[in-house]
């Protein structure tokens, strides 16, 4: 994942889909799209005035995986991962943009059986140098991907089962509905 790592340090825009050895796909494009197409190989997601502060970088070998680990709050989040993909802006910022890519990334890698978890850092400075960035780029998430260690089976549940055991507040709780 060398590449990668020069591309967050140079500012070459990302490559969309990237397989890795771990069997996964990397991929920044809506699933569905068909390979090789031109939304393949870039990330759709959409930013404030089309900006795209971010970039991506991948971490999927053993050192980088480990240095990046111990920088993260749970570092065995980091460490037992597939692969871990920061995304870094300039001074961190950016934030509903960096939000609207990630979740874009972890439903796409569900959408493929691929579980991920968000790790955020005491210290993203410290993050940054583990991640070998330059300049001004800081990270503001670090998502790690994997498959899951158990089959999940989603569809020995219902959708509402599912939902309840999620333990997310109920709708009339968080919606104001004004009339
Ligand atoms: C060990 C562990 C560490 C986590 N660390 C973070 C984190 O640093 N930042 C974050 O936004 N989410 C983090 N998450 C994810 C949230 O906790 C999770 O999305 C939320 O609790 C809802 O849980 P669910 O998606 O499993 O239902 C972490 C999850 C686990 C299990």
């Amino acid at each position: 994942m060398t590449i990668s790592l020069s591309l967050a340090a140079t500012r070459v825009p990302p490559t969309g889909t990237r397989a890795l050895s771990s069997g996964v796909t990397v991929t920044l494009a809506p699933a569905g799209s068909p390979p090789g197409s031109p939304s393949a190989r870039r990330c759709v997601t959409g930013s404030g005035s089309n900006k795209q502060p971010w970039r991506f970088v991948v971490v999927e070998s053993e050192e980088w995986k480990q240095a990046l680990a111990s920088t993260v709050y749970v570092p065995a989040n980091v460490a037992t991962a597939a692969f871990a993909a920061a995304i870094v802006t300039e001074g961190a910022g950016r934030t509903l943009d960096v939000g609207r890519a990630m979740q874009n990334m972890m439903l796409v890698a569900w959408n493929d059986g691929v579980a991920s978890c968000p790790n955020g850092m005491p210290d993203p400075a410290a993050t940054a140098d583990a991640l070998g960035l330059e300049g001004d780029l800081l990270p503001v998430t670090v998502l790690a991907f994997g498959y899951p260690r158990r089959d999940l089976a989603p569809e020995s549940k219902s959708a509402e089962e599912w939902s309840a055991e999620a333990n997310r507040m109920p709708l009339d709780e968080l919606v104001i509905d004004r009339g």
